[in-house]
């Protein structure tokens, strides 16, 4: 067995709909058959994940009986007691069907808001049915073309609205489950409402129950926003909001991708891995992505023991990195380490001012510093490259 067989330890899990995604493109038909849910447990336990997240309607098709779904559920829940494996995550498909064309939360029609807040209540039962610990909100259709038609201030408010609804459902129910909200700057919409992991920051600073609510960055999202992923990640940990993290890979300047982990852009994956293993993140590692439309079965398999295997590889690339005397040296020249102290000790004071007027800066030496970012890079380089 090699050092990077992933175990159900790594925390690795997949969505349904991303093995399951059956090559269906705006473009072209299906390539690939439907894949049972239950066959999609069974055979990602046997790689080594450790769960599996869901839409309601991957596992519950949208219009189902009651009888139907308690069906569905039962046997889906047999094969993760047979395999172990668990939910990681539990989210609501308010995009697909023809309703939710004009947004749910945040669409014109009243009645199909609140058709969206029944959906999403319904769904956050079956999430906390299966153990679900996290639930997410991507907002695939709140956004507009036409903005002009969509008061994108009331649409704000109407997106905290069911927020706070939906907060205030997950607390009375006494559910432990905590929210997570994922951006995306388009696609589906030609402009989403809840752009980028600092848009959903925003957001719920405002809510009723800010405690409850994190952010799910994806790494293909804010590339497609043209913004650093990394920055991105760092931003939600420094504010404590980091509950969730959609993996995947992306070429900026193009549609949604959805590639496999590591796919492109090592660098940024190596330096997002190199900060979740040093972060104390310990949600899921979840993989958001799709096999590619010209796989086969076998290549589903393929692409999610490649997710998993990369990930682990650059893990240890992150490690070997870290206990390098030469990236020592160069962190030490660029002067990453002093980033870390606090410019004035204590904060604003009378005498820290002070202190700060009383100091002289040898300004003509400070202006002239190099700070050798040249040589850790390369050495980031050539860590990737095995060198
Ligand atoms: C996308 C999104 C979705 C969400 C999923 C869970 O670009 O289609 O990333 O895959 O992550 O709906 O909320
Ligand atoms: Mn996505
Ligand atoms: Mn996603």
């Amino acid at each position: 067995m090699s050092t990077y067989a992933p175990t159900r330890d790594h925390r690795f899990s997949f969505g349904l709909w991303t093995v399951g995604q059956v090559g269906r493109d705006p473009f072209g038909d299906p390539t690939r058959p439907p894949l049972d849910p239950v066959e999609s447990v069974k055979r990602l336990g046997a790689l080594g994940a450790a769960g599996v997240s869901l839409h309601d309607n991957d596992l519950i098709p949208f219009g189902s009986s009651a009888a139907e779904r308690d069906r569905l559920v039962a046997r889906f829940r047999e094969a993760l007691a047979e395999t172990g494996m668990r939910v990681t995550m539990a989210t609501t498909n308010l995009f697909t069907h023809p309703i939710f064309r004009d947004g749910a939360f945040t669409s014109n029609d009243r009645d199909v808001r609140r058709f969206a807040l029944r959906k999403t209540v319904d769904a956050i039962d079956l999430g906390a049915e299966l153990g679900a610990p996290i639930y997410v909100f991507w907002g695939g259709r709140e956004g507009s073309e036409v903005a002009a038609a969509k008061p994108a201030t009331d649409a704000f408010e109407r997106y905290k609205e069911a927020l706070d609804f939906l907060c205030g459902y997950v607390r009375d129910q006494g559910y432990e489950l905590r929210l997570a909200l994922e951006p995306k700057p388009n696609e589906p919409r030609g402009d989403s409402f809840v752009a980028t992991v600092g848009h959903a920051l925003a957001l719920i600073d405002r809510l009723e129950h800010p405690e409850m609510v994190g952010v799910n960055p994806e790494i293909a999202h804010e590339t497609i926003a043209g913004l650093s992923f990394l920055h991105a990640v760092s931003l939600a940990l420094w504010a404590g909001k980091l509950f969730h993290i959609d993996l995947n890979a992306q070429r900026g300047g193009r549609f949604d991708q959805d590639l496999r982990f590591g796919q492109e852009d090592l660098k940024e994956a190596f330096l997002l891995v190199r900060l979740l293993e040093s972060s104390g993140y310990d949600g899921p590692l979840h993989f958001d992505a799709h096999p590619l439309r010209v796989e086969d079965e076998d290549g589903i398999w393929e692409f999610a023991a490649g997710c998993m295997r990369t990930y682990l590889i650059l893990a240890e690339k992150a490690r070997a990195f870290d206990a390098d005397p030469r990236v020592a040296a160069a962190l030490e020249a660029a002067g990453a380490g002093t980033l870390g102290l606090p410019t004035v000790e204590g904060g604003y004071s009378a005498e820290a001012l002070r202190g700060l007027r009383e100091e002289t800066f040898d300004v003509d030496a400070l202006a002239a510093r190099g700070y050798a970012n040249e040589r850790l890079d390369q050495l980031v380089v050539e860590h990737l490259l095995g060198v």
